[in-house]
């Protein structure tokens, strides 16, 4: 058997993500509630739900923004929405409502392979992903929600560029990591994780802006900061990944290095194998070294499967029918300390 009756299939999306079922709440809210949840939960910080009923929402507020982090418009109105909808005394009471907001967490023991398919399920080839494409294609990895670019890079003539391995740094703590490069015909092909490593903002707040603006002569985009736009120019970068919540900045070209923050963390990179005879590309894993996509204990963990899993089993539908052990594919993530520890 060849490691090709491994493949699973999972959605190839442009600009939006498709029908699949998804969680009732957006996933930052989903992250933000997380760590809500279990700092409520937590002795040291536990939530005081007689200040609470005496305090009201004000408390609520600043219980939220004194032990997981600041309340935007957006995420004050989300809480507030929480409250109403499922009542003060409940949010008092608690925290297993929260729990009912929350999807089980699911870990699973390996990365599968995954083919990469366009929106009607045909494996997408190498040679027909645009060069340069500012309408970023993103896809699933290595579960549903964990949305990630997949980009062709290139020059400001819309060449591909080899993007050779890298030595990545993550400025956070120093260590460094290793960065594969670029695959397909030119190696100009990679995919990092779509999820900012500050906060979280997702497309369209984090996306790419293509080698046009950084051409000589090319002019600096609206919303590119002059510093983040210089930094880029002095790196000779071709283009620019961007969050525009915060202002973090990532050089795709450089294994998503990062090139300004406030993050502290390069994007994680997922590794592709281009499959030269027949044009295909298979997102295969991550570097467990890299930093875990924001909001996870590990790559490996997640709040729901893909379409393509076994749901009453956890296993990737065609390894089953390859003879693995379902109860071997994943397990529930009971606690905080039960899931995959990277070396
Ligand atoms: S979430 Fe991206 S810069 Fe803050």
């Amino acid at each position: 058997m060849t490691k090709f009756n491994y493949f699973v299939e999972t959605r190839f999306i442009c600009d939006t993500m498709d029908a699949s079922p998804r969680p009732i709440v957006k996933k930052n809210d989903l992250i933000f509630l997380r760590r809500l949840l279990h700092k409520m939960r937590d002795e040291k910080t536990r939530f005081d739900q007689k200040t609470f009923v005496e305090k009201g929402r004000d408390y609520f507020y600043d219980y939220a923004e004194r032990n997981v982090g600041p309340l935007d418009p957006t995420r004050r109105a989300f809480l507030k929405g929480m409250i109403i909808g499922i009542g003060a005394l409940a949010v008092a009471s608690a925290v297993p409502v929260i729990d009912y907001l929350n999807q089980p967490q699911i870990y699973i023991k390996s990365f599968p392979w995954i083919i990469l398919v366009d929106t009607d399920g045909n494996p997408i080839k190498a040679s027909q992903v645009q060069v340069n494409n500012p309408a970023i294609m993103l896809f699933q990895y290595p579960m549903e929600g964990d949305i990630t670019f997949l980009l062709n890079l290139g020059d400001e003539n819309n060449n591909p560029i080899k993007i050779p391995p890298a030595e990545v740094t993550i400025p956070e703590n120093g260590a460094k990591y290793h960065f594969p490069g670029g695959v397909g015909p030119s190696n100009s092909i990679v995919a990092f994780s779509a999820i900012c490593q500050h906060l979280g903002c997702q497309p369209p707040e984090i996306h790419f802006y293509p080698p046009t603006y950084f051409a000589p002569g090319g002019i600096p985009p609206d919303f590119l900061p002059p510093n983040a736009y210089q930094a880029a120019k002095s790196l000779g970068l071709h283009s620019v990944i961007h969050c525009d919540c915060h202002g973090s900045t990532y050089a795709p070209e450089l294994g998503a290095t990062v090139v300004t923050g406030p993050t502290v963390r390069p994007l994680p990179y997922v590794k592709l194998y281009w499959d030269s005879s027949t044009d295909f590309l298979y997102a295969t894993e991550m570097n467990l070294h890299a930093p875990v996509i924001l909001g996870h204990n590990s790559d490996l963990e997640s709040f729901a499967y893909l379409s393509s899993y076994n749901t009453q089993t956890g296993c990737p539908q065609q390894l089953l029918s390859a003879n693995e052990t379902p109860s071997e594919c994943y397990s529930i993530v009971r606690n905080e300390g039960d899931t995959f520890q990277s070396g």
